[in-house]
């Protein structure tokens, strides 16, 4: 079912490179054809849901109370499900005592329903109620999260979950979603409640010294032997990154950052950093012989328990049918050669309200004025390979708003990933060449995903226009 659902062909000719392009661009954008459709396809169903901010009290972490942030009471969040067609409808209200708005992570959407704020909306004040309404255009595992002052909002625990179906899901056992989030918590157990230090910014963001897998430090998901599940993992801390280790299992990558890949791959290595989702395939063939614990391996000298894996029960016989992964993604292995269209500097610098400041080309993002000039202006369906210089020695995970692109090579050497993202981890000191075909026309994001990074002015937007 996943090939038909993804392999959308393009509008014929939507994609025309021009006369001026090199050779190697224009093939790109043919290879690109058919990776995913242009425009959403609503089936008349919409699917309302009510999503309210406001400070709560929860049993967290180890069943301790703990004052957090929570959209509808719950750390993390609701899980929004829907299918593929269908129009999400989320009417909010912002019982903060913040402004706000929420972004919708990984989602081609109208900009007007972006959450970025002074960009795409008027920020949501406390009281007030604002409408998102959209139709995804494409299957997977999203998120969604505030995106003023997100570096404190999303750490008090505003997040939740957007997970658009297939229009036929593959009928796995069970459906079954895992949020890593770290926090630092106070010698009274309570969420430390300065945000942006100095030490924060001139490190990775904010890592916590509490790593939690929805919002428990003791998660144990039991299957029955036979089962086969569908686990969709989240990072949504600030600042750390996991590796998880699923060695020990019968465990495919089908999905990253909400898209099939075009063959399922072995998950090991994959570096879950902030913002990025994946989607596992995994079948119980045998009994566990003791609880399995699931290891961040991201630093190999202090290795994190995530969580436990055990197997009980009844067994029941494995579901059969073909991984969803066999999407369109183009290898664009001749995407190198097509000259940069922009390399963007990464670095740090002395100054701004916190004392250093996180920069683009050597400029500060300033997130609360009002009006913001574009870094680069691309045009809709045209290919482009932009490049990230990493000047600094910290990590950067850079995100980029409503579009997906494939990661072409780190430090100059090719990378095959079978698979688009709309995050990729920029380690200390190394560059990062991608490529992307633009679908969307609006101003979009790009920042780090580290929080903190992005507060300190490690954002900019890209304009998107039509041809
Ligand atoms: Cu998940 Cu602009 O962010
Ligand atoms: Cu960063």
């Amino acid at each position: 079912m996943a090939p038909a659902l993804l392999a959308v062909a393009l509008a014929a000719g939507a994609c025309r490179p021009r006369d001026k392009e090199p050779p190697q661009a224009a093939r790109a954008l043919r290879e690109f054809t058919g990776a995913y459709p242009l425009e959403a396809r609503p089936n008349g169903t919409v699917r309302s849901f009510d999503i309210v901010a406001e400070p709560t009290e929860v049993e967290l972490v180890d069943g301790q109370k703990l004052r957090v942030w929570a959209y509808n009471g719950q750390v993390p969040g609701p899980q929004l499900r829907i299918r593929l067609g269908e129009t999400l409808r989320v009417r909010f209200t912002n019982r903060l005592p913040q402004e706000t708005t929420i972004h919708w992570h990984g989602v081609r959407l109208p900009n007007a329903m972006d959450g970025v704020p002074h960009t795409t909306q008027r920020p949501v004040q406390p009281g007030e109620t604002f409408v998102y309404e959209f139709t995804p255009k494409d299957a997977g595992t999203f998120w969604f999260h505030p995106h003023v002052r997100s570096s404190e909002q999303v750490e008090r625990g505003l997040y939740g979950l957007l997970i658009v179906e297939d229009t036929a899901p593959p009928p796995y056992s069970r459906d079954v979603v895992w949020v890593v989030d770290d926090w630092l918590l106070d010698e009274t157990g309570q969420v430390f409640p300065r945000f942006n230090t100095r030490h924060d910014l001139a490190h990775d963001g904010r890592w916590g010294n509490v790593l939690t897998v929805n919002g428990r430090t003791d998660t144990v998901l039991r299957v029955r032997p036979g089962e086969r599940i569908r686990l969709r993992l989240l990072n949504s801390a600030n600042g750390r990154v996991v590796m998880p280790d699923f060695s020990g299992l019968d465990a495919k990558l089908i999905a990253v950052d909400g898209l099939y890949l075009r063959e399922p791959i072995d998950p090991a290595g994959f570096e879950l950093a902030p913002g990025n989702r994946i989607d596992l395939d995994i079948t119980f063939n045998q009994n566990l012989a003791a609880p399995l614990p699931i290891v961040d391996r991201f630093s190999a000298r202090r290795p994190n328990v995530l969580a436990h894996i055990t197997t009980e029960g009844e067994p029941v016989t494995p579901p059969a049918f073909a991984s969803p992964a066999r999407a369109h993604v183009p290898a664009w292995s001749e995407g190198l050669h097509v000259p940069e269209h922009h390399a963007f500097r990464l670095n740090a610098r002395r100054g701004g309200p916190f004392g250093i400041e996180w920069t683009l080309d050597d400029k500060a993002f300033a997130g609360h004025s009002a009006h913001h000039e574009p870094a680069l202006t691309l045009t809709s369906g045209r290919f482009y390979r932009l490049r990230f210089v990493n000047e600094s020695a910290r990590l950067h995970p850079l995100h980029l708003h409503g579009m997906f692109f494939r990661l072409l090579a780190r430090d100059g050497t090719p990378v095959e990933e079978p698979f688009f993202r709309d995050t990729v981890l920029v380690h200390g000191n190394e560059s990062v060449d991608i490529a992307l075909v633009p679908t969307d026309a609006g101003s979009w994001m790009l920042h780090c995903h580290i929080l903190e990074h992005a507060e300190a002015g490690m954002m900019t937007l890209i304009a998107v226009r039509a041809p």
